[in-house]
This record gives C-alpha cells, structure tokens and sequence, in this order.
C-alpha cells in the first residue's frame, strides 16, 4: 500500500453503496479483505461524482456497438465529468481499453475545454488496465505497464503515479502507440485462438486429434499454439480486436478473419452436438462464463450456444457453480444432468475438471461434448466423452455406434 487518499467514483449508486459498506461486487480473490480493510480505515471513500484531485484515473466500460464500432460514449462522459475539477498540475489517465488515437483525437479537445494547456498545464497519458480477471491483486503490482503521453513530460507525470505501487518495468511512449500495445496483446491472443480453432475443424475433417496436434505441436521451443474451445468471450479478447478493424479497415484482415473464425465457433458447436444427440434431446450446459473460475459472462460464446440450440428444438438446462444470475433459469449440476442426453461442457471451471464418472449416472444417454478439454479418466466407462478436437477420430466414430 503506497498511502495515498483515494476517491472512487462510480455511476452506479449501488456500487458505491455497497463499497462504502465494505462490500465488493464482483469475485476477484483477495479483493474482498483488502477493501474492507481500506474502506474501514477511511483511506478509501466512494462517491458518485468526481471532485477536486491531483491525478484522475479513468477506467470505464468501453464496449463495443451492435455493428462492431467502439463505443466511447463512457470514457467521453468520464472526461467531461472531471472538467469541473481540473486545476493546473492535474494527471488525467485513461487506463480504460480505447481504439487507437482516441487520447489524442477524442479525450484532449475535451481536457482543452478547461482553458489549461494539455502537455503543459495538466498531463495526460493512456495506461491501459493489463490484469487477468483471478490475478489481478498480483498482476496489478507485479506486471510491467505501457504508459502513453500526449507528450514526453505527460508520460513522466503519468509514470509517477505508478512508481508508487508497481514493481513492473515502466514502459514510456506516446498515447498512441500504448493504445495499439493494450489492443495487440488481446488481438494476438484472439488471432492465436482462431489458428486453434481451425486446427479443430481441419482436425476433424482428417479424423486425428487436434488437441494431439497442438500439445505436440507446442513441444517445439518457439510454438505457443493456444487452447481451442467454443469462441472467444469476455470484454476483451471478443471485443478489442474491432477497435483495430474500425481503424485501419482495409489492412487489418488477419484480425477480422479471426474474429469471423472465433465468433463461428458455437455454430460448430451445435453442428457437433446435432451429430450426437437428435433436436428433441435435453442437453445439461455446464458453464456459462466466458472462461473458467469467473463470474463474468460478458459476451460469452455459452450465450450464443444455448440460443442456437433452443432454435433447433433442443430443451436446455443450465449449470454454472459461479454465476448467481442469468438470462436462463440455473440448476444445480444434480438436476442438470438428470434425463439428459448430452452434458455440453462450455467453460474450464476447476469444479468440472475434477468431476468424477458417477456425476453422470442418471443422465438418459451418457454422452458428454466436452469443449474445454478438461474432463479425464473417463476411459473403461460407460460414457461417451467427446472433446471438441476429436469427435470424429475412428474410436470415436465406433463410440458413436453404439449411442442411442
Ligand atoms: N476488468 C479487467 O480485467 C480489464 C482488463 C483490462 C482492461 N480492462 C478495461 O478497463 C475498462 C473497464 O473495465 P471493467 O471490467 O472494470 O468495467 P466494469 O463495467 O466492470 O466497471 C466499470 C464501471 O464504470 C462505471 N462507470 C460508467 N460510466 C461512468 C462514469 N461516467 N463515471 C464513473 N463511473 C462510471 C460503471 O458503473 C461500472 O461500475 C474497459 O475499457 C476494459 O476493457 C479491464
């Protein structure tokens, strides 16, 4: 802890409620202790609006719109929510995820409105949020940080403020260049997922095992291929590589590609399950979240999933150990799986890693689709486990024979 004062704004009048009570809102391991133990001392209060400060931190929502532009709406009405309370010496950095020159053409005509030089008289820089939801207590301290000045005297000031609690290397550029690093480390990953997922298809089309092509393939010292499994979810990986698509349409096709790829994947997930169980079938979902040990379903590929399925006649039942509510009602696995005749398996949660063989003795026809490669010591069963890499290898094929 650095022992700075600390304001949180929020929008949210729940959320600051619930924060000045000690009380966190979304699952994140060890945030919970360390906030009520900061808002008990009164290092932290929350507030619903901005007031005078030395450093402004802005990290909003930035989504992306129904036809895959960014959606700047919050970080904008972020920024002119601190003008009031601006004075010369401010830091202003936007740590939330923006498309590229969104510091330089959006954010600084709105900081220019308070009359103060931007570069000059009050600093501004882009450090985007890099923490992995589940890690974030570490990562936020540890990791090294990107910091992006409209100027060289911006990124220095902005630096300052992270010396005081990251141990991580900090990185100094421009604004804009800190905004293509945020969204290229997402866009590799989204890009590598896609190769994994074609991998799936072309492997299945050959009869062999992806998931045997990919972890020997990753045996080589320079292959980092990555997991396949039923799309790309969350707020980032599935939404920041539009960013770089709206900007640069024409080059950027790699990327579109990828996402076109990662966001086919719950059709090829149903197109599976319709080989294995007919329309009428009631397949348990277990796992809804958009990767495993989470809460959070944002843009989650499950959602996608269930509402193909029901759109084919398929009755639906939903399981997921982490999540309290949902757009389906939620049952506990027990229930889920009773009279099934597929367990659709979406989400690598550690609870469905460790599921044992008798979980499933009471479905009506014991075939799984496993499509996070986490279920073993199935062999010797009576239960069909197909993984997504390999449905169609020829001991599958045979296992197929007898379903039904
Ligand atoms: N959460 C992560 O792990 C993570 C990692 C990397 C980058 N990011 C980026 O950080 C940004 C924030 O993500 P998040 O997951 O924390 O979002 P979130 O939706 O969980 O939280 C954002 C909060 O901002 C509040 N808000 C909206 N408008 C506001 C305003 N004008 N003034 C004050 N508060 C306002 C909302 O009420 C909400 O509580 C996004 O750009 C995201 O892409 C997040």
């Amino acid at each position: 802890m650095s022992g700075k004062e600390v304001v949180g704004i929020d929008i949210n009048e729940d959320i600051v409620n619930s924060l000045n009570n000690g009380i966190v809102h979304i699952e994140e391991p060890g945030l919970d202790k360390l906030v009520a133990m900061l808002f008990a001392s009164g290092k932290i209060i929350a507030k619903k609006k901005p007031e005078p400060a030395d450093v402004f931190i802005i990290a909003v929502p930035t989504p992306i719109k129904e036809d895959k532009t960014a959606n700047l709406d919050y970080v904008i009405e972020a920024t002119k929510s601190i003008l009031p309370c601006i004075r010369e010496g401010n830091v202003v950095i936007i740590e939330s995820t923006i498309s590229p020159r969104t510091t330089i053409d959006i954010v600084k005509p709105i900081l220019a409105a308070s009359k103060l030089k931007v570069g000059e008289e009050i600093y501004l820089a882009h450090c985007p949020e890099r923490v992995l939801p589940g890690q974030i207590m570490r990562e936020l301290v540890e990791n090294d940080r990107v910091i992006g000045g409209v100027n060289l005297r911006s990124a220095q000031k902005a630096a300052e403020v992270y010396r005081a609690f990251v141990k991580g290397e900090l990185l100094l550029t421009d604004a804009t260049t800190a905004e293509m690093c945020k969204l290229m480390e997402n866009t590799y990953r989204d890009v590598n997922i896609a190769l994994a997922n074609e991998i799936v298809k072309i492997s299945n089309s050959l009869g062999i095992n992806a998931h045997e092509v990919i972890s020997y393939a990753n045996r080589h010292p320079r292959v980092n291929i990555h997991q396949p499994g039923p799309g790309v979810g969350g707020h980032c990986l599935a939404v920041d590589p539009y960013f770089i698509v709206e900007a640069a349409p024409k080059e950027a096709k790699m990327i579109a590609l990828a996402r076109e790829i990662n966001s086919s994947m719950p059709q090829y997930v149903v197109e599976q399950v319709e080989r294995l169980v007919p329309s009428d079938s009631k397949v348990a979902i277990l796992g809804i979240t958009y990767k495993g040990n989470i809460d959070d379903t944002r843009e989650s590929p499950a959602e996608h999933v269930i509402d193909l399925l029901i759109e084919q006649g398929y009755k639906v039942v939903v399981h997921d150990p982490h999540v309290k509510e949902y757009y389906h009602p939620l049952f506990d696995i027990e229930d889920a799986l009773n009279n099934s005749d597929c367990a659709l398996i979406l989400t690598d949660h550690n609870e469905f890693r460790n599921l044992k063989p008798d979980i499933f003795n009471k479905m009506r026809k014991k075939i799984i689709l496993d499509t996070k490669d986490c279920l073993t010591g199935f062999e010797g069963t009576d239960i069909s486990l197909y993984k997504i890499g390999h449905i169609w290898s020829t001991v599958d094929k045979l296992a197929l024979a007898n379903v039904g």
